[in-house]
């Protein structure tokens, strides 16, 4: 079964509607959210309805040859060395890796520093190259002269196999959330980067869900703080009862009620927002033709209508737009949007909420246990966007307040009003607002701990 956005929300609005009729008093036994709705900073950039029309004029019929290569293809044919592993979990996963070890301005050699990236929710590690080669983090940091692993988590396209399931046809195979993708996945993938590359410690940078997993490993298993020099975490997904998006209402209004359970059941686990190829064969469009005037479908140029509050269209490079929509949307887990919605409404960083009974059962409390952050030892750099509509500026200085201090290096605000939660892998100032400087900072320092200072 394919579905899409629009579909599963359907979907989630029916589900809340019978369950209100069948169980009325199942939402109110917990308050609905415990966190305020934070009010975002007012801009004035206007979401002009004809962007995309002014936009085409400007860029008639651009065609992105790229937009429909995998990230292996684009790697080899720009000169980049590009090696893929497996990694396999100890509960089955069988992971890619794919590592980035060199390229024209920087040939590959023994030595270079490694920098693992770990990929957000809904997506694989093609999300890091959503932008043109010469504005994505990936080649930047690869021309820097580092030695570039690109994490691929379980139920992303690159990692669907498992040793005894199958993603297609085992509902088992997508029962976990952030916590196991923390637990068991990054794990591995970190000691094979360290492995394989020769290094004792090595670099993080994570985006989104890939922070949520990279603080659950490093509050739950305190060995992996020792393998890392420092973490840079972009919209970093940890507290988030701020959260105003579009799909919080209709995702609270299941969250603690038997729709969590249907939902999963419905869609199988998963959304599938890779190739939305199959949408748009459906819209008798082609990728490239969405921009185009005589599709009379501009809106869908503007994926901001699409996706509201994620996008910022001031940001948004409207040619670009194949190549995202070819690189960002992969595969969603259901388990991790339900942890996300029970995280809003608790107001709290904590374990998969599993009923009263089973909470007894697997953890000793009728309450999921918080993740412990004073435990994260590892030295952290976080980014964030003010006009995250999932990760909001009260969350982040909450995160800031429950990380040990001496572990919080830096706290640093992209310095956009509009910047949003996605605008960290497609806006079109990404390698300048967020990509220059961090690559600065974590050149500072790996000086610094070369030197020993
Ligand atoms: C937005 O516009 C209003 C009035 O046009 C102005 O008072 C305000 O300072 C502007 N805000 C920003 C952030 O530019
Ligand atoms: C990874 O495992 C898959 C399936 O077992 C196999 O087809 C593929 O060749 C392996 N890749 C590498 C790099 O070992
Ligand atoms: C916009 O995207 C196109 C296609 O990827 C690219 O060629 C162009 O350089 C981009 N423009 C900016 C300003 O990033």
């Amino acid at each position: 079964m394919k579905f899409d956005v629009i579909r599963v929300s359907v979907v989630v609005i029916a589900c809340q509607l019978a369950l209100a009729q069948r169980f009325p008093s199942l939402q109110f036994t917990k308050p609905i959210r415990v966190c305020k709705e934070h009010q975002p900073l007012q801009t004035n950039v206007s979401t002009d309805p004809f962007a995309c029309t002014k936009e085409q004029d400007l860029n008639s019929r651009v065609k992105d040859l790229d937009a429909d290569k995998n990230i292996v293809q684009i790697s080899q044919e720009n000169g980049y060395l590009i090696d893929s592993y497996n990694v396999t979990t100890s509960d089955g996963y069988i992971l890619t890796l794919f590592r980035i070890s060199g390229g024209n301005k920087s040939p590959a050699r023994k030595g270079k520093p490694a920098v693992l990236l770990l990929h957000g929710w809904g997506n694989s590690c093609e999300a890091w190259i959503a932008l043109p080669n010469n504005k994505n983090i990936v080649y930047m940091l690869a021309d820097g002269g580092w030695d570039v692993w690109l994490g691929n988590f379980r139920g992303s396209s690159f990692s669907l196999l498992h040793k005894t399931l199958n993603a297609n046809k085992d509902l088992k195979y997508w029962d976990f959330t952030f916590h196991e993708m923390g637990l068991f996945d990054f794990p591995p993938m970190l000691d094979q980067v360290r492995t394989i590359s020769g290094l004792d410690k090595i670099f993080v940078i994570g985006h989104s869900q890939g922070v949520s997993s990279f603080m659950v490993a490093a509050s739950e298993l305190p060995g992996i703080n020792e393998k890392i020099h420092a973490a840079f975490l972009l919209a970093p997904v940890v507290y988030i009862g701020g959260a105003y998006d579009t799909f919080v209402p209709p995702l609270l209004s299941i969250i603690n009620t038997p729709g969590e359970d249907l939902l999963y059941r419905i869609v199988q686990g998963r959304i599938q927002l890779r190739n939305p190829r199959l949408l748009f064969s459906a819209l008798r469009i082609e990728p490239h033709d969405i921009c185009q005037s005589q599709v009379l479908k501009c809106g869908l140029c503007d994926l901001n209508a699409l996706i509201p509050n994620v996008f910022n269209p001031s940001q948004m490079n409207y040619t670009n737009i194949p190549r995202i929509v070819s690189k960002l949307p992969d595969y969603g887990t259901i388990k991790s949007a339900l942890h996300y919605g029970q995280i809003v409404r608790s107001c709290s960083f904590r374990y998969y909420d599993r009923g009263t009974r089973e909470n007894i059962k697997r953890y000793g409390t009728k309450e999921p246990p918080s993740y412990n952050l004073k435990r994260v030892k590892t030295p952290i750099f976080l980014y964030y966007a003010e006009q995250d509509a999932w990760v909001t500026p009260p969350d982040i200085q909450r995160l800031a307040r429950a990380l040990p201090s001496d572990t919080l290096i830096d706290v640093v605000r992209v310095n956009d009003d509009t910047f949003n939660h996605l605008d960290f892998v497609v806006a079109r100032d990404a390698n300048v607002l967020v990509y220059k400087p961090l690559i600065q900072m974590m050149i500072k320092f790996n000086n610094r701990i070369k030197t020993g200072v």
